[in-house]
């Protein structure tokens, strides 16, 4: 109504003055293009790159999220990005303001944490939906769950649905935030499959979060947390735990030379204990392969999810009888055609 567009008009001038820092340059080229969006009717992306206090709250949600849009895209973020960054912090400010709390606010500040500090979304709104499950909690510095590894979790689905109906034994290791386990216990769930996992990780802040998460989704009967290494599982690991029908991981896999080269987003937010593999980044995955044949029950399967550098190199490990007493069964691309997951078993014994 006519108050809208008093503030509009208010807001407007501001950005006309052509306030914030940066070089003149920019402030030019950033106003040209206001002009320009101005005579094609966007009359309010002239405000975008300035509106510092927030007039925010007087907006429709529409009009707030196209606003984020812009600032996000003139502070260099890419555009598919920016798009879905804008609409989940409008959703989120929205449902998370307290009472008397003005959204705008929280809006402004989550944008601020975008912006200045490139922090990923997922750590921004808190929460993350995963395969099957909607609102993961996620939580700095455990990584965020990637889509790279609902299709391992899709890909384990699958396997199994060939395996006699008996409960199932699951290590899953280096939980997270626990995506893996729980996605995997909430589908079994309701196929009214016993199964028992059993989720571990070196960081403390990740078991505290698989844990909360569990809780969350009411698995918490189903997982079994335990704050360990992998090696001091293997040596702690008493009778009860047996041997494991699976053993699923998203290890961390990169290379230590390319931690580098990562997206500030990344390499300055999450966990490097959750990225670095080492100088291979295969640090972890040979550790697992060297100790899942005494884990896996005879017909028992490791899957997981690698970089595509992995397969090849893991191939020729097992021909040359470093890892002989593993297998390929086979391995498999993401949805952008990269080898990611790999799927082994036990060699039969001569
Ligand atoms: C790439 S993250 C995967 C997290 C989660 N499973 C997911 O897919 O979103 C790898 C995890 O492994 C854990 N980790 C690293 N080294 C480990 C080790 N030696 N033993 C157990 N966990 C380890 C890290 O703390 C991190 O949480």
């Amino acid at each position: 109504g006519h108050m809208a567009a008093v503030a509009w008009a208010v807001l407007a001038s501001i950005a006309w003055r052509g306030v914030s820092p940066g070089s003149r340059t920019v402030n030019r080229c950033l106003i040209r293009q206001a002009r320009l969006r101005n005579r094609r009717g966007f009359a309010c992306d002239l405000v975008l790159t300035r509106s510092r206090k927030s007039g925010w709250h007087e907006l429709t949600d529409d009009e707030a999220r196209r606003l984020a849009l812009q600032r996000l895209v003139d502070a260099g973020e890419e555009q598919a990005e920016a798009n879905i960054i804008s609409r989940e912090i409008v959703t989120f400010a929205r449902k998370n303001c307290r009472p008397g709390e003005n959204w705008g606010d929280r809006l402004e500040r989550a944008l601020k944490e975008r912006i200045q500090h490139q922090t990923p979304l997922q750590y921004i709104i808190g929460e993350w939906d995963f395969h099957n499950l909607k609102g993961i909690r996620v939580r700095k510095p455990s990584l965020c769950p990637r889509p790279e590894t609902e299709e391992l979790v899709s890909l384990v689905l699958d396997s199994v649905s060939q395996f006699p109906k008996r409960p199932l034994s699951v290590l899953e290791i280096g939980s997270g935030t626990g995506a893996i386990a729980l996605a995997l216990a909430d589908s079994w769930r309701k196929q009214a499959r016993g199964v028992h996992i059993t989720a571990i990780d070196v960081a403390k802040t990740a078991c505290e979060l698989t844990l909360e998460n569990a809780e969350m989704f009411g698995l918490s009967e189903h997982i079994e947390v335990i704050h360990a290494s992998l090696d001091e599982f293997v040596a702690l690991r008493n009778k009860t735990h047996g041997t494991f029908d699976l053993i699923v991981s998203n290890p961390p896999y990169i290379p230590s030379r390319l931690l580098k080269s990562l997206d500030p987003v990344v390499r300055e937010h999450e966990d490097p204990r959750a990225l670095d593999g080492g100088s291979d980044g295969l640090d972890l995955i040979r550790q697992i392969v060297t100790y899942a044949p005494d884990m896996l029950k005879p017909t028992g399967e490791v899957w997981m999810e690698v970089d595509s550098s992995h397969p090849v190199i893991l191939s020729e490990s097992f021909a040359q009888g470093k890892l002989a007493r593993m297998e390929f069964v086979s391995y498999h691309k993401d949805f952008n055609g990269h080898d990611r997951f790999v799927r082994l078993r036990r060699r039969e014994s001569p």
